[in-house]
């Protein structure tokens, strides 16, 4: 008899248990689709990137996990469309700026919106640049320098796709030899994740057959408040940089190693953007606001370690991002203008977004105390980001 109890009370217990883990379980799940979202105008319709580019076929791919994390991503540019998180009050949030077509992506040819960055993510000095007694002429788009890979960089090439799973694009591109007057058949291949911790993770990998040079990034214009909402200035930041590339008034750095200590880019401590962004400090007149390249302090060269941490007060969304590559390009919108509308119809206009580009620091062939940018055959350049959403506690 007291064993028959004991067995009932033993499995009513264990439903008991079992049921309230589900209801637990169950509650953390977001309470949204793919499908949802689209109608939402949080992630953006596949027919309206169904579309081909230089004889190629652009679509839209989604990778989502069961966390509440979706992402929007076209094969035109290797472009992050939207990327959606929950918000402190578990209701989904793109907190990247986006397009709703892939005809508004064609027509914008400047913005680099959420696009793959090659060969060269931004400036060389005068487009130009010598490699073993060589000197390469670049196609000069941002007079007087190159930027962002010349005048039909990667963020302009159709990539190759492969969906492996509904977390996982795999991109290849390869880019001819003598491609924008670079040197060397360069083979890419991105990898963008969606993890279970929502994180997005970007892996680039990178061979040649020739000596060149190159420095691959992403370019996603975060709104942590959601992509349309007019300001970041509240948007408070941290970057992991006691040092950064201060430069000319042509964006273009003088090659010094400067430390942020007593200047307006000092965000070694969390800081709203717009606090300072408006100081009369030349080097923000320069870059007509924050778009500078900062050192990051790195425990060794190559580890993945935190460079920046950033959270909206409006939506509580906070942003780690975690890399590999030495730098990172704080841009702050400044060349946003409003022209364009986003996904939900709002216009993106100045200082609604920041960037943090990871990468090598600008015209870095041209300034050898800077990390090597140089690739040879035989060898393959590998780089990691991670972008990871969480609530501010
Ligand atoms: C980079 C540059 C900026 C600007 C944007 C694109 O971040 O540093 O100056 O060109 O790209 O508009």
């Amino acid at each position: 008899m007291v064993t028959r109890l004991n067995v009932i009370l033993t499995l009513f217990l264990l439903v008991a248990a079992f049921s309230c883990k589900q209801s637990t379980h169950s509650a953390k799940q977001p309470s949204y689709s793919i499908d949802s979202l689209i109608m939402e105008h949080l992630l953006p319709d596949s027919t309206a990137f169904a579309d081909t580019v230089d004889g190629k076929e652009v679509r839209i791919y989604y990778l989502e996990n069961h966390r509440g994390m979706a992402v929007a991503i076209t094969n035109y540019g290797g472009r992050i469309v939207s990327l959606v998180v929950p918000d402190s009050s578990g209701q989904p949030a793109d907190v990247v700026l986006g397009y709703p077509s892939i005809k508004d992506y064609l027509s914008d040819s400047s913005t680099y919106l959420g696009a793959l960055i090659g060969r060269y993510g931004n400036r060389i000095a005068k487009g130009r640049f010598t490699l073993n007694g060589k000197t390469y002429q670049l196609y000069i788009n941002n007079p007087p320098n190159s930027l962002h890979g010349g005048h039909h960089g990667f963020d302009s090439k159709v990539w190759e796709a492969r969906q492996p799973s509904d977390s996982v694009l795999e991109l290849t591109y390869v880019s001819p030899d003598g491609e924008e007057n670079y040197p060397g058949t360069l083979t890419v291949q991105v990898t963008y994740t969606v993890t279970d911790s929502n994180a997005l993770e970007i892996s680039y990998r990178a061979t040649t057959d020739k000596p060149t040079v190159l420095n691959l990034t992403n370019h996603a214009y975060f709104n942590l408040s959601g992509e349309g909402y007019p300001s970041i200035g509240n948007t408070v930041l941290q970057l992991l940089a006691d040092h950064y590339t201060p430069i000319d008034s042509t964006l273009i750095p003088t090659g010094e190693i400067a430390p942020v200590a007593g200047t307006p880019l000092d965000f070694t401590k969390p800081m709203p953007i717009g606090q300072r962004i408006d100081s009369p400090f030349i080097q923000l007149q320069y870059g007509h606001g924050y778009d500078h390249n900062f050192v990051l302090n790195k425990p060794a060269p190559d580890s993945l370690s935190l460079a920046a941490v950033a959270y909206s007060p409006v939506t509580g969304i906070e942003m780690k991002v975690y890399t590999t590559q030495p730098g990172v390009q704080f841009y702050s919108g400044n060349f946003l203008d409003g022209s364009h509308k986003g996904l939900a119809g709002k216009p993106y206009v100045r200082r609604s977004a920041f960037c943090l580009e990871t990468q090598h620091f600008p015209d870095s062939p041209n300034h050898p105390n800077f990390p090597s940018t140089l690739l040879n055959p035989g060898e393959i350049f590998t780089s990691q980001t991670i972008y990871a959403f969480g609530i501010h506690q």
